[in-house]
């Protein structure tokens, strides 16, 4: 089946989807992104999602190309046209075309929308998770605001690059003062031996992840204590356990940090109870 991706007003084939060379997004990673669970062919969490790009897009100063009543209905399309059931919807939101000059346009442009979906190997997620994930660590490198979900992701990648290169599927970074901050491309968690479930608080150093704000239910409805704090290398080794969340991946056990064993080196029940009841909080339309 072919894919199709939307592009500033158009449903086109995926192999000839395009925007112009002067798209400062190209140019300057000047544009945000969001990134949403498909599952069953509904879209999960779109309220906290398209919240959290209208922030992004407000710090940058780019105006919202059209409602959010309109974007849900291009999102649903995408997801429809490419006969996505479980899966992501990709979003991305750019300054628009302009003449290569750092500063903002001076001539008003029209922001660029891209949409696209993908189907993801459910089957081979639950396998993931239950063999759980390697994480490796890397010097926190990022700008300050991790908070916007910019699309400059450049340190982000290294970081996946230097995991996948050592064996592992995520980076976590750790700051200067020796903590963890989240990973390359999701938000960090551990389970101490009082059975506290601390991950950094989403005031500072971190993405508010969708998936880290939901889970905050969940954990509720399990009767769990939550510590927002910031947690170290040496204390995620001494936990009972570690994992990872994000829109794809959603709640993935950690099982090793830079090759040493998390706990027993195995999932943990936690992370197994917080990902199988994800969904009861999480909301579908
Ligand atoms: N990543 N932190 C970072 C740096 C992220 O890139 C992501 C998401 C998260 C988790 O956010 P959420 O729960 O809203 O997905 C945390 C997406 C999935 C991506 O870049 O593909």
């Amino acid at each position: 089946m072919s894919r199709i991706a939307y592009v500033n007003g158009s449903y086109v084939p995926h192999g000839e989807a395009a925007v112009h060379v002067e798209d400062r997004g190209y140019q300057f990673a000047d544009g945000v992104y969001e990134v949403c669970e498909v599952r069953g062919g509904r879209l999960v969490d779109e309220r906290r999602h398209m919240e959290r790009l209208e922030r992004s897009l407000k710090e940058l100063r780019i105006a919202m190309p059209m409602t959010l009543k309109a974007l849900g209905v291009v999102l649903r399309e995408t997801v429809r046209r490419n006969r996505v059931r479980d899966g992501i919807v990709y979003l991305q939101i750019t300054r628009g075309v302009a003449p290569r000059d750092h500063a903002f346009p001076t001539k008003p442009v029209v922001p660029s929308v891209v949409v696209t979906a993908k189907r993801l190997d459910f089957a081979a997620g639950e396998k993931s998770a239950a063999t759980g994930i390697a994480v490796v660590t890397v010097a926190e490198n990022r700008w300050p605001r991790v908070d916007i979900k910019s699309v400059a992701l450049l340190p982000n990648v290294l970081a996946k690059q230097a995991a996948r290169e050592q064996g592992a599927k995520e980076a976590w970074y750790v700051d200067a003062s020796g903590h963890v901050t989240e990973g390359s491309s999701s938000n960090a968690w551990i389970v101490t031996k009082q059975n506290k479930v601390v991950t950094r608080s989403a005031e500072s150093g971190i993405l508010r992840g969708i998936t880290r704000s939901v889970l905050l239910d969940v954990l509720k409805d399990q009767g769990l204590t939550l510590e927002e704090r910031a947690f170290t290398v040496d204390e995620a080794l001494d936990a009972r356990e570690a994992f990872v969340t994000s829109a794809s991946q959603l709640v993935m056990p950690v099982v090793a940090i830079d090759g040493r064993p998390v706990a027993n080196g195995a999932p943990g029940l936690v992370a197994g109870a917080l990902r199988r009841d994800f969904h009861t909080r999480a909301e579908i339309s």
